[in-house]
């Protein structure tokens, strides 16, 4: 039996901007979270890393409620590190998530609560469930654009501050032509 992905199409076709709130992410807005700065500020700033677009059905706080998003993430690499999303615990810790491939290569980069880190990875079908208190954050390691789509809780907020104060405890880097956590 085939199975049906919603893609980009069926966003911007079916659901008309309706409840469908588009964000964007360049690299100047993920400024200290790549190890090599220097390859880090030869890049444009403006460059797109990440589009998110979130079917938001629910005011922002509401229990019980779903949000889905479908993220589109640019291929690149700063130094030996891939683009990646900002990564973020949740704001109601124990609020959990699932994640899913769609298109593309990449890697999901997951962190509990006492900074262990380990990386499950991601391909068009792959299914990652997100448990609660796992900070998490996607790299792209293929060479072109890596989309995946979440499902998340509607209260569950982002909490991105300890991600962005301290970073995960391991970095993912390219080492010959392969992903590996560091
Ligand atoms: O809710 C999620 O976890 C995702 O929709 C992310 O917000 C999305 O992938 C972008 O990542 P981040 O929020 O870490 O910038
Ligand atoms: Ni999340």
């Amino acid at each position: 039996k085939k199975i049906v992905i919603p893609s980009l199409s069926f966003f911007q076709n079916e659901l008309k901007g309706e409840g469908v709130v588009k964000s964007r992410r360049t690299l100047g807005e993920l400024a200290g979270i790549f190890e090599n700065q220097d390859a880090y500020s030869q890049l444009p700033l403006d460059q797109l890393a990440y589009e998110v677009y979130s079917y938001l059905p629910e005011r922002e706080g509401t229990p019980g409620g779903l949000y889905f998003g479908i993220t589109q993430l640019y291929p690149g690499k700063v130094g030996d590190e891939y683009f990646m999303t900002k990564g973020h615990f949740h704001q109601q810790e124990d609020r959990s998530e699932y994640y899913w491939g769609l298109e593309g290569e990449g890697m999901l980069i997951l962190m509990d609560r006492e900074r262990n880190t380990w990386a499950e990875r991601m391909m068009p079908g792959s299914l990652h469930y997100i448990p609660g208190g796992v900070a998490h954050r996607v790299a792209n390691t293929g060479n072109s654009v890596l989309s995946f789509a979440a499902c998340w809780p509607s209260d569950a907020g982002h909490n991105y501050e300890e991600i962005a104060n301290k970073g995960f405890s391991a970095r993912l880097v390219e080492v010959n032509g392969t992903p590996k956590l560091r």
